[in-house]
């Protein structure tokens, strides 16, 4: 995959002006709506729901990237694909039955996205990795924007490229936490192919700008 993709988290955006937000990154380079479920189990914060991605999902134009930080994806799977989500990324240590819990995501009509903790070995995908359409390599603890990145995670994104080389997998990967313009074009050459980027952008004094700096930098 040649194409970078910039995938603004709207974690990051007003919530009193949403659709003012969506509208902000449908007009501008950004290449998928990057969307965090949060529920306050499996991470410590809670985010939003179905009410509010429905809401979102009727202005956004573009790929809607959903993160679940939240336990026992699968009994959601199907609501989520029914509100119109693109891509539906599970936390490797929320699924007892990861690759079961894949399948039902592509039967829904969805690509299937798996998340790692800063604590989890990539070789853990190893039997997985030819039924994952995305990897998300979290750069940071997740559950909260706005944190500093975590630097091994380019020796993870280089390990994590070279099994998928060696697996002749088609599998992207994420970078989730942190991302802001000095890290961006180090994360490509280690072979990421989406940068989301949550505060960089919306507390940027110009977030399309922003947007269309990150695309610069990535290519
Ligand atoms: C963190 C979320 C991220 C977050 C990124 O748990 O998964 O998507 O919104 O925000 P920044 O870019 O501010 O680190
Ligand atoms: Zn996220």
């Amino acid at each position: 995959m040649d194409k970078k993709i910039i995938a603004p988290s709207l974690l990051a955006a007003d919530f009193a002006n949403l659709q003012r937000d969506i509208e902000m990154v449908n007009k501008s380079e950004a290449d998928w709506f990057h969307i965090d479920v949060m529920d306050g189990v499996f991470v410590p914060n809670i985010s939003f729901g179905m009410p509010v991605l429905k809401a979102i999902t009727k202005h956004a134009d573009k790929t809607i990237d959903v993160h679940l930080m939240i336990v026992d994806p699968d009994r959601y799977i199907k609501d989520f694909a029914e509100l119109g989500a693109n891509n539906l990324t599970v936390h490797y240590e929320a699924c007892t039955h990861l690759h079961r819990t894949l399948q039902a995501i592509k039967a829904e009509g969805m690509t299937a996205g798996v998340a790692l903790n800063p604590h989890t070995n990539i070789h853990l995908l190893e039997d997985t990795i030819n039924d994952i359409d995305l990897v998300c390599v979290m750069s940071v603890n997740p559950g909260y924007g706005g944190q500093s990145f975590i630097e091994n995670t380019y020796d993870k994104v280089k390990a994590l490229k070279e099994l998928i080389n060696r697996k002749k997998a088609h599998t992207l990967i994420e970078i989730d936490g942190g991302v802001n313009a000095e890290n961006a074009k180090d994360l490509i050459d280690a072979g990421a192919d989406v940068l989301v980027a949550g505060s960089f952008v919306f507390n940027s004094s110009n977030p399309t700008q922003t947007i269309k700096e990150l695309k610069e930098i990535v290519g």
